[in-house]
C-alpha cells in the first residue's frame, strides 16, 4: 500500500524549511524565524471585540453543526461588506480552503490557470493536485502584473486567472489600470478572476487598493479573504469567498456542494468574526504604524547589505529580496544562512517560477525592531563572506 501521486504533489516550503530549522535548534542553535507570516508569533494580537466575540459564543447556543456554508448573520455582514447577496458568500477554514474550493469547482484535469508570478505557494499545490496547469505570468520592476504576458499565456483550457493584491510575497499593490486591463482580459476569454485579497488592509503607504469586484464586472469574481491578515488572527480559521456576478448561479450551487462535504467551519470562531466585522477596523492604525516602521528597517538595512536589494512592499508583511552574486542555489542559501547565522528565510524557488537564474528570498517584516536589526546584522555578516 502506497499515499497517493497526488498527495506526493503537495508542496509547502514556508513550512518545509521549518524542519531543518529545528534539527539546528537541536544542535544547540538559536534561529531567528523569519520565514512565517503569522503576526501572533511576533507582538501581535487580534482586536478584542473578535477574542470577545469567541468568549461569548461558547456560552452560546453554538455547539452544534453551524450551517455548512456558514452562519446566516455573519454572511450577512460579510454580503454588505463585499456588496454581495449573502448567498454567495462561504465561509471556510481561511482563506485557504476557499483557495481549495474555489480551484476545485473551476478546474477539471488538463485544464489551466494563470498565477502570478512570483505566486503564493498555495496557488501551485492545488493546481498541481488537480493535474491541472500552472500558466505563470510575469511581473514588472515594481512586481505590477504585466497584462501583455498575461495575454500571451492564456490557451484554449485555461479557465481563470487568479489575482493577489496586495501581493504576498511581494508586497505590491496593482494600479487600477492595470486592473481593469486584467478585467477586460478576462472578459475577452470567458475566464473567472480569483481575486486574493487577504491583505487589503495592511497598507503600509498611501496607496489605494482597489477591490477585483469593483473592476470586473462581466465576468465571476471570487473575492477571497479572511481573519488571518486584516484582523491579525490566523488562528481562528476563518475566511470567506464571496463570489461577485454569478448570473445564473452555477458557481454559488458549486461553492454550496464543496462546504456542504466537510459539513461546517467551527460555529464559535464565526460568531468571534461576526463581533469582528461589526467593530469594524478602527483597531488597525497602531498596527499599521508599528510594521510601517518595521518595514522601514528591513528596506535600509537591506539596502545596505552588499548584493541583496529589495523593492519596498507597500503592503502585507514581507519582503522579496533579491540577491546578486551569491553562488549556489536558493536552498544552498537558505540552509547555509540557518547554519552559519541562524537566520531562517524561505527560498525563492516557493515562490517564483520559470527564472532559475535570479536569486531571491522571502522574509517577514513582523518581528520586533531589535530581532530584525540582529537579523539584518547576521545578514550582513553571512553576505559580506559570500559576495
Ligand atoms: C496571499 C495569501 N492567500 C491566502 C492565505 C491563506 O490565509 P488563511 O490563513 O486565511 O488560510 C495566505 C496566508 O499567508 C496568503 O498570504
Amino acid at each position: 500500500m502506497k499515499p497517493s501521486n497526488a498527495s506526493s504533489l503537495v508542496k509547502y516550503a514556508i513550512r518545509d524549511v521549518v524542519l531543518e530549522a529545528k534539527k539546528e535548534e537541536a544542535k544547540g542553535k538559536k534561529v531567528i524565524y523569519l520565514n512565517i507570516g503569522d503576526p501572533c508569533k511576533y507582538d501581535f494580537s487580534p482586536p478584542q471585540a473578535i477574542v470577545d466575540g469567541v468568549k461569548e459564543a461558547l456560552d452560546g447556543p453554538y455547539k452544534g453543526y453551524a450551517f455548512s456554508i456558514g452562519d446566516d448573520e455573519l454572511r450577512a455582514e460579510i454580503g454588505k461588506i463585499e456588496g454581495c447577496s449573502p448567498n454567495h458568500v462561504f465561509i471556510t477554514a481561511g482563506l485557504s480552503e476557499g483557495v481549495d474550493f474555489g480551484t476545485r469547482i473551476l478546474l477539471d484535469e488538463g485544464d489551466s490557470i494563470l498565477l502570478p508570478n512570483p505566486t503564493y505557494p498555495l496557488y501551485p499545490t492545488k493546481v498541481d493536485v488537480l493535474g491541472a496547469e500552472a500558466l505563470y505570468y510575469d511581473c514588472d520592476e515594481n512586481w505590477v502584473p504585466e497584462p501583455d504576458d498575461i495575454r500571451k499565456r492564456i490557451n484554449e483550457k485555461t479557465k481563470g486567472i487568479v489575482v493577489i493584491n496586495p501581493n504576498n510575497p511581494t508586497g505590491a499593490v496593482y494600479p487600477l489600470k492595470v486592473l481593469q486591463e486584467i478585467a477586460g482580459i478576462a472578459a475577452e476569454n470567458d475566464l473567472v478572476v480569483l481575486a486574493d485579497e487577504v491583505y487589503d488592509h495592511i497598507l503600509l503607504d498611501d496607496v489605494e487598493m482597489h477591490k477585483m469586484k469593483d473592476v470586473a464586472k462581466d465576468v465571476p469574481v471570487f473575492s477571497g479573504n479572511s481573519l488571518s491578515k486584516n484582523y491579525f488572527y490566523p488562528g481562528a480559521r476563518i475566511g470567506y469567498t464571496a463570489i461577485h456576478n454569478d448570473v445564473q448561479g452555477e458557481f454559488r450551487d458549486a461553492f454550496t456542494r464543496m462546504c456542504n462535504q466537510r459539513l461546517s467551519v467551527n460555529w464559535e470562531f464565526q460568531r468571534g468574526a461576526l463581533a469582528g466585522y461589526k467593530a469594524g477596523l478602527g483597531f488597525l492604525k497602531p498596527k499599521l504604524e508599528k510594521l510601517r516602521k518595521r518595514r522601514d528597517i528591513v528596506c535600509k538595512r537591506i539596502g545596505e547589505i552588499p548584493g541583496l536589494s529589495v523593492c519596498a512592499p507597500k503592503a502585507a508583511a514581507y519582503g522579496f529580496v533579491k540577491v546578486e552574486g551569491y553562488k549556489g542555489t536558493d536552498w544552498e542559501f537558505v540552509y547555509s544562512l540557518l547554519r552559519e547565522e541562524g537566520v531562517l528565510v524561505v527560498p525563492v524557488s516557493a515562490f517564483y517560477k520559470n527564472h532559475p537564474e535570479e536569486l531571491y528570498f522571502r522574509t517577514t517584516l513582523l518581528p520586533d525592531e531589535e530581532t530584525l536589526e540582529l537579523a539584518m546584522g547576521k545578514l550582513e555578516k553571512f553576505m559580506k563572506a559570500k559576495v
